[in-house]
């Protein structure tokens, strides 16, 4: 019987090239930063039995009507809004991402935009390289605002949100968390549940890490920022269409809350026009979350395993979509 065929569509890592082609033939799209076009993409699905895309690849119907041989997509990221899995299941098409490997590092990025943009950091490293800093130290010199003690409320308190909860803990802060329903666990993490105008209100960051859907996109709109106090910082490290852009900008130019710190945007890559970019209260990262030496190799050999698993006919560990399967 021929090796199954797998396509990579940016460059990877050998380690887990190499796991694959333990049971494929695998062809890399030789791109570092472009995405692979997609007619290349519609392309070259049909004759293959396993992708492995990048969260900037969409798969759906029109893709998996094209992918007759398809029998598993292995998403390389948690967050899986750019594959339609309802319509991958439809189409008998396994999907896996790889949660759990990311979980610190992602909680340690929302922290460390919570403290940069509460001290300013990006800002004070620009004024002293800038040949600002002429004058003497003052009291009142580019004064930040407090982290400990202060409260932060988490909406999302899934592995990321959760993972947020001891890095707060460790500033002495007081935890809130919203999530649909309350969960089980909260007493024992030591959060406590708020509605989300309560959580709005009561708290001094915002940090959100819910997964992007229907029910959360613009999540954070007019009437949300609204609710907020005009001291409060937003932290975004989940997907930017949960947050109204437009109206966030405007809340962060008319001073309306203290800042956010973004890890992720509307639109990927942005616009370098981009008006929240002309602001100083907020702090932008290209969607760096995971962007670590040690967690994206052990992304691509989660993604790897739960490709080849599903090529030799075994249950992925991380299937999305158990029911393909029944
Ligand atoms: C990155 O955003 C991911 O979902 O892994
Ligand atoms: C992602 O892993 C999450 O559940 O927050």
């Amino acid at each position: 019987m021929p090796k199954p065929k797998v396509l990579v569509t940016r460059k990877f890592f050998d380690e887990a090239i190499d796991l694959i082609k333990t049971v494929a033939d695998v062809e890399i799209y030789p791109s570092e930063e472009d995405p692979i076009p997609r007619e290349v993409l519609l392309d070259k699905v049909q004759d293959i039995d396993g992708l492995l895309p990048m969260l900037t690849d969409r798969v759906d119907q029109t893709l998996l009507d094209r992918g007759k041989r398809l029998k598993v997509v292995s998403n390389y990221a948690v967050g899986y809004n750019n594959i339609d899995v309802n319509e991958a299941t439809k189409h008998g098409v396994m999907v896996t991402n790889t949660p759990d490997v990311l979980t610190d590092t992602t909680a340690d990025c929302a922290f460390m935009l919570l403290m940069a943009i509460s001290r300013r950091l990006v800002e004070v490293d620009k004024f002293v390289r800038e040949g600002k800093w002429v004058k003497a130290w003052g009291p009142k010199m580019l004064l930040g605002s407090d982290i400990t003690g202060k409260t932060l409320g988490i909406i999302g308190l899934g592995r990321i949100g959760k993972a947020v909860v001891p890095r707060a803990k460790g500033f002495n802060m007081k935890i809130l968390y919203h999530n649909r329903n309350p969960d089980p666990e909260a007493e024992k993490l030591g959060v406590e549940y708020r509605s989300m105008d309560e959580i709005l209100a009561e708290s001094d960051y915002i940090s959100l890490h819910v997964p992007l859907n229907d029910n959360t996109k613009h999540l954070i709109g007019k009437p949300e920022l609204k609710k907020m106090k005009k001291t409060a910082y937003l932290i975004n490290t989940s997907r930017g269409p949960v947050v109204d852009e437009n109206a966030l900008t405007k809340a962060l130019k008319e001073n309306r809350i203290a800042g956010a710190g973004l890890d992720v945007l509307y639109e990927e890559p942005t616009n370098p026009k981009n008006p929240l970019l002309k602001l100083d209260n907020v702090i932008v990262a290209p969607h760096i979350g995971s962007a670590t030496i040690e967690t994206r190799l052990a992304m691509a050999m989660k993604a790897a395993t739960n490709l080849t698993a599903a090529l030799k006919g075994e249950q992925p560990p991380d299937l999305l979509n158990p029911e393909v399967l029944w």
